[in-house]
Formats: C-alpha cells, structure tokens, sequence
C-alpha cells in the first residue's frame, strides 16, 4: 500500500496537492462537488454511491430551490464568481457543463470572453482542487463538433494537469431507462488507466407502463385537434407509445421516449398521441426516484427534467470510476506537467 499512500500525498510541480487522505480514502468517506448540478441527477448518482456532496452550483434559481429542497444543500449561484478558495475540497468533481458556446470553440482565437465557455469554469476547479475523479457530461454533439477539435482540446486540458482521461458517448437506454438520450461523458483520473473500463448495456429498459402515471390529470391532456392531427399522421404499432413530432412535422411512436428537451414544443413528445408526459413521467424517464419532491410549476419541472441528466448513466459511469481509484490497474507513477501541451486562451 506504499506506493498508494505517496500518490496520496504527491504533489505534482506547479500544482495544488490532491485534496485527499489515506484515511478519508480507507474510510470510503469520498466527497464530491456537482457543478451545474441543476437539479441534481449527479447527486442522486453520488449518494446511491455513499458519496458526499459538499458543494453544488447552479445559476438558476428555480434549479436551485429544487435542489436545496430535496438535497439540503444550497446551490451556490453563477460558477463565474465563485472562487475555489472560498469552497470545500472534494475527492470528486462532476458536471453537465452547458454546451451552447461550443460552436464557436472551433475558431478558437475567435472567441473574445472565454469565460462564457463553461468548460473553462470546471477547469478552474479541476486544476485548485485536484479532484482525484472527474466524470463530465454534455451533449451527443459535442464529440463531433469541428470534427472533434473541440472535444480533444477538452481531453488535452484535462490531461495536461496529470490525468487519464477518456470520453464515450452513451445512451441511457442502455442504462435501463425508456428514453433514447444519448449524451457525451467524458472521465478523468488522477490514478492513470489505460483505457476507461466503460460500462454498456447496463440493464433491461424499463417498460414504458412503469413509468406511466395511472390516471393523470386532465390538464395534460391535449385538444381534439391536436389529437385528430397526430391520428392523420401516425398509426402506432403498439401502445402504450410515446409518440415524436420531429421539427419536420413527421410523427414516430416508440415503446420509448425521444430525449426530453428543456426548450421543445410543448406537444412534441406524446403518450399514444393524446396526452403530454407529466412532471413525475418526465423525472422517471431521467431515473429520479419517486421521492423527489416536485416543488417547482410544471413549465420549470419540465424544463429542469429537460436539462437533467439520466441518474443511472451517469451512476454506473460514476461506480466504475470509484472502482477504478480504489483498485487502480497501475501503479501511481509522479506527474510532470508537460509544458509543449497546448491550453486554452488564459481564463483562469
Ligand atoms: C445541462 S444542465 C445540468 C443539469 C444537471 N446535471 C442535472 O442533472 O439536473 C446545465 C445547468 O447549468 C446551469 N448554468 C448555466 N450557466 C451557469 C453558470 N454561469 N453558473 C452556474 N450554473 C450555470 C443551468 O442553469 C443549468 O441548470
């Protein structure tokens, strides 16, 4: 155990100690931070785990009632002004960073306030803190935008600063949830792997009559026109179905559901062509337990589910990396920063 205690305590040139213990490590007692925690899917994940989560962040007050109602924890506010002095340490750094500045990361001189790049943020965390595991999540596209410059640049970053890193897109039903969501996770470790043991296909899909309230109210229910639409366009071969109106006005039905988006049209995902999915609906389909409490309106709740991000994808990613940190497949070899690794535009 020699060697493990010295990368314990190792503390790579140039840069901050790894914020950890051999006792806080013996004693299972991991902590971690969710960053742009939303309403908290990594955090359900980490406490199924037994990790702790010290420290979350959302800028989004709604986000932030929901979380602190159902967590106790208090979000802290925008990750711009937070300084990582001013937080506890953690073992642990999760987050489903916002994507939308991603397009431009391709001309990468072009872009002017690097710190609207959120990415930039975690790194910011990831470099004071040292977080022994990182496990970040985003959209499908973002391993193909500019035929992937943009995603390797985010892998180079992190490695720069002594980790293993790799990234895989995954689909969360493979992870036993009904939705077709397929998001780009990528993990870091200070204890180096050769390649990240992914789990895939993970467990059976729940059905879909699972998931489905029994006797929802009416409010949910869509107009007679809107029904007598769907009916001209589609006939489902099964139900129940959720049925799909894509941006076309083409109309599908699954024994699943299409990814939930926080800011689609109200009626483009269906139950059997007749009713919209309802709060509870929509935090099943992301693997929230029936204990969350729902303390938002609906417009929020459904926006919040949109956003969130599947809690048994994540949660099986999450356990091999502890896995991985607490049998590591190689030994602790000391980091040296390799200065010829091209970073960012100077944000931190
Ligand atoms: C993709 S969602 C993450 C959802 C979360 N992983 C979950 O399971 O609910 C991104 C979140 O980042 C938050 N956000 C955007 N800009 C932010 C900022 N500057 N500081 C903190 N949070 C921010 C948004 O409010 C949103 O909730």
């Amino acid at each position: 155990m020699s060697d493990q205690l010295d990368f314990f305590n190792a503390t790579p040139e140039g840069l901050a100690p790894v914020c950890l213990s051999a006792q806080r490590r013996q004693d299972n007692d991991w902590t971690c931070a969710d960053f742009f925690c939303g309403i908290g899917g990594f955090h359900v994940a980490a406490r199924n785990l037994g990790l702790r989560v010290v420290v979350a962040c959302d800028i989004d007050e709604h986000a932030q009632h929901a979380y602190h109602e159902n967590y106790g924890l208090k979000p802290l506010g925008d990750i711009v002004a937070i300084d990582p002095n001013d937080v506890p340490d953690f073992d642990f750094l999760f987050g489903g960073f916002p994507c939308q500045p991603f397009s431009i990361i391709g001309q990468r001189r072009a872009f002017a306030d690097p710190r609207g790049v959120m990415f930039f943020q975690l790194l910011k965390f990831i470099r004071a803190k040292r977080p022994i595991g990182v496990v970040l999540e985003n959209v499908k596209q973002l391993s193909t935008i500019a035929k992937g410059q943009v995603l390797q640049r985010i892998l180079d970053d992190i490695s720069s600063l002594g980790y293993s890193v790799d990234s895989k897109v995954l689909n969360a039903l493979h992870f036993g949830l009904p939705q077709k969501r397929e998001r780009t996770i990528i993990v870091a470790s200070l204890l180096p792997f050769r390649t990240f043991p992914w789990p895939v296909k993970v467990a059976a899909r729940k059905p879909l009559s699972e998931i489905l309230e029994a006797n929802p109210p009416d409010k949910y229910f869509v107009s007679e026109r809107i029904r007598r639409k769907r009916r001209e366009a589609h006939t489902a071969k099964v139900t129940p179905a959720i049925w799909h109106e894509n941006k076309g006005g083409n109309v599908s039905s699954h024994e699943w559901s299409c990814a939930l988006r926080a800011g689609a049209s109200h009626n483009y995902l269906l139950v059997d062509g007749i009713r919209r999915l309802t709060p509870r609906e929509q935090l099943r389909l992301q693997g929230f337990p029936d204990d969350f409490k729902i303390v938002c309106s609906d417009a929020q709740t459904r926006k919040q589910a949109g956003n969130a991000v599947p809690v048994p994808m994540v949660q099986a990613v999450m356990e091999r990396l502890v896995d991985h940190i607490e049998t590591p497949e190689i030994a602790w070899q000391p980091f040296t920063p390799q200065p010829s690794i091209p970073t960012w535009p100077d944000s931190r």
